[in-house]
């Protein structure tokens, strides 16, 4: 019997394809698993179908002898320890694509509200203190006509790219591939933080990015910039992020995600009206959530299959 483990429940109609070819084991709660569970769960399964806060280690992996696949419902995989599961040619699978547009409109949505305070605006109406226009009421930034910086111009960045264009930015990128159709200029990183408006952040998580923006690169950044980040916390230092937020070093910065995650109550970034924090939505659509769901399903039915799985991001194991 083939034994197929989900870490968190996904769409029904998703379940059902792997119901039709094996049985189906979901845990139930809307938490991670824990790791004596999952410990236990991997032991026994033949394939695995994992979202991003399931932590897939060495030692995860060397007791799971039954394990053909390993699908994660994310275009990310950090969470995964690839080197580990390739030594072993163990496929893993990810979503890429189905939630590049998805992530790219969570992006500009976090550019907008920074750059207009919505937030804080909010917060101003319900809380009673709207009584008259003012001509110096709650002043942001304008998109129109800004530079943006996108750091990792990859399917996401490109997509942000191309609205950023309908909002006449000019978009300078740093990292990636150029694309003859998404008028951007390449610029060393260092010229990039230092000319643009606004900078958003689309690069994988992997040692050389992780701590990517640091004090370093926030001081060279306009004081007026404003910092978005819809990757992985930590690609940037929280600890140097809430220093140049604090003393106006830089204007302001939207955070999808943050290191850790969930972000601690106590955590002072919090605290900043300039900083402006969502609980990672990237691709938190309906019908994004549906799309990737399914094609983490297509990944498992292939590697259950013994077949080359569609989205792999270790394929040098089929060498
Ligand atoms: C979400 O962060 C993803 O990697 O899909």
């Amino acid at each position: 019997m083939t034994r197929i483990y989900v870490t968190r429940m996904i769409a029904d109609s998703a379940l059902a394809r792997l119901g039709e070819i094996g049985e189906v084991r979901v845990w139930p709660e809307d938490r991670p698993v824990p790791r004596e569970i999952l410990i236990q769960e991997a032991a026994e399964a033949d394939a695995m179908l994992t979202i991003l806060t399931e932590q897939i280690d060495s030692t995860l992996l060397a007791a799971t002898p039954r394990l053909k696949v390993i699908s994660n419902v994310a275009v990310g995989y950090d969470n995964i320890d690839v080197h580990a599961a390739s030594q072993r040619r163990l496929p893993i699978g990810n979503t890429p694509g189905v939630l590049t547009e998805t992530t790219a409109d969570l992006a500009f949505a976090l550019m907008l509200a920074a750059a207009r305070r919505l937030p804080e605006g909010e917060q101003y109406v319900k809380q009673g203190h709207w009584t008259t226009w003012s001509p110096s009421l709650l002043l942001g930034r304008d998109l129109y006509g800004a530079t943006l910086g996108i750091i990792g111009f990859g399917r996401i960045g490109q997509a942000v790219a191309r609205r950023a264009h309908g909002f006449s930015m000019r978009v300078i990128y740093h990292g990636g591939r150029a694309q003859a159709e998404i008028p951007a200029e390449q610029r060393p990183l260092d010229d990039l933080l230092r000319e643009s408006d606004f900078i958003s952040l689309h690069v994988p998580l992997k040692p050389e990015t992780q701590r990517l923006i640091g004090t370093r690169e926030l001081s060279l950044m306009k004081p007026t910039a404003i910092l978005v980040n819809t990757a992985r916390g930590s690609v940037i230092d929280p600890v140097a992020l809430y220093v140049a937020l604090r003393s106006g070093r830089i204007w302001a910065a939207a955070l999808d995600v943050t290191d850790p995650e969930p972000i601690p109550l106590s955590d002072p970034l919090l605290t900043l009206p300039n900083c402006l924090i969502v609980p990672h939505l990237g691709s938190a659509t309906v019908a994004t959530r549906e799309k990737m769901a399914h094609r983490a399903v297509d990944n498992v039915l292939a590697g259950l299959r013994g077949e080359r799985l569609p989205y792999c991001v270790n394929p040098d194991i089929y060498e």
